[in-house]
């Protein structure tokens, strides 16, 4: 961003020099073709050469070098005139907006300084507008979550809890063969009350609020073990600084959405998770032993890539096949409290 309005703040003093790009490869164009001419012509009038009218076959080798000597040397200098295009095609191809800082340097290409200028302002801006959108997208699902959370907790489950009692009072007044089966369907009952629970745990992590980051990863890795068998060995270290809600919140959805993948896809033995301070940054890292090769980024990925832009941290994935999967959210300091 402060790139952004560093160049803008520019602008009045490149200004008297600024043409739009076909002006300025016009120019370029007519300066290299103008000095190409102008060399041939003066060394054809310098140099004792003489062309015969009809041509004698003698002058036929030396006019052909003249001229194979002047197209090569233009083409040499509209080769190097027009290379950064070519860079900047190919960064508008690979540019992804999830991986944001990608940019082109000029490399003193004097009359192209412009294109390339203002190519990489319009990424800029496109960061900036993309990065906004996803805050508001996911603004919005937190809260929809929140929203569905509340509603299966204060809802169904205190639905369920009434029918759970109902069944309790008819249980002790029921003749003893009726008492039976009305126990299996009091159990099946506090099984679904159980699930009701979890699911709108998992939608709005309530230990995040109440007790704050570190209980939630611990509660997120025993839920995880428990439901998927695979131990998790955490390591979280004790002098945290203090962190942003938001940044707690991305934190904990980055771990959520990297557990889920090991359960759904990695056939790991085992998980590492850790969070670590660092010199100026904390590091966030997901590791199993599993297949590895996580290749192709869906929805879950993506999604952690957008949170990770959100409060300026940079996440990796590193995924050999066969070589388990590390998944690592670096936070530097200076977004840690934003
Ligand atoms: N820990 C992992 N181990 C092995 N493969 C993984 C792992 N995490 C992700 N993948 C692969 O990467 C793909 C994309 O993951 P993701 O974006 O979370 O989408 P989804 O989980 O919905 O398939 C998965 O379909 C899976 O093939
Ligand atoms: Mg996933």
């Amino acid at each position: 961003m402060s790139d952004r309005t560093d160049r803008q703040s520019d602008g009045p003093r490149a200004a008297p020099r600024a043409r739009t790009p076909a002006q300025a490869l016009f120019r370029r164009l007519f300066v290299i073709n103008g000095l190409v001419f102008t060399v041939g012509t003066l060394v054809l009038a310098l140099s004792p050469a003489t062309v015969s009218s009809p041509v004698l076959l003698a002058e036929v080798p030396v006019l052909t070098v003249g001229l194979a000597l002047i197209v090569a040397a233009n083409a040499l200098l509209l080769r190097a005139s027009l290379a950064p295009l070519d860079a900047l095609a190919a960064l508008m191809q690979r540019v992804d907006l999830l991986r944001s800082g990608d940019r082109l340097t000029d490399s003193g290409n004097g009359d192209l300084t412009h294109l390339i200028d203002t190519f990489n302002a319009m990424l800029d801006r496109l960061e900036a507008e993309r990065s906004a959108a996803s805050a508001y997208a996911l603004a919005a699902q937190e809260g929809e979550r929140q929203r569905i959370a509340r509603e299966l907790h204060d809802e169904i489950g205190q639905s369920l809890t009434v029918v759970l009692l109902g069944l309790k009072r008819a249980a002790d007044r029921a003749p003893d063969d009726l008492r039976e089966e009305l126990h299996t369907v009091q159990e099946t009952v506090r099984a679904s009350l159980d699930e009701v629970r979890q699911v709108a745990r998992r939608l709005r992590p309530g230990v995040l609020e109440d007790l704050g980051l570190q209980s939630a990863l611990s509660a997120l890795s025993s839920d995880f073990s428990a439901v998927s068998g695979v131990p998790v060995t955490r390591r979280v270290d004790p002098g945290l600084p203090a962190l942003s809600g938001d940044v707690e919140l991305v934190l904990y959805r980055i771990a959520q959405e990297s557990l889920t993948n090991v359960a759904r896809h990695a056939h790991a033995t085992r998980v590492e998770l850790s969070l670590t301070a660092g010199a100026g940054h904390l590091t966030l890292r997901i590791t199993d032993d599993g297949r590895g090769g996580a290749l192709q980024e869906g929805a879950g990925i993506r999604g952690m890539r957008e949170r990770a832009l959100l409060i300026g941290a940079r996440l990796t994935l590193a995924s050999a096949p066969g070589g388990g999967t590390d998944v690592r959210l670096v936070i530097p300091d200076a977004a840690e409290r934003s």
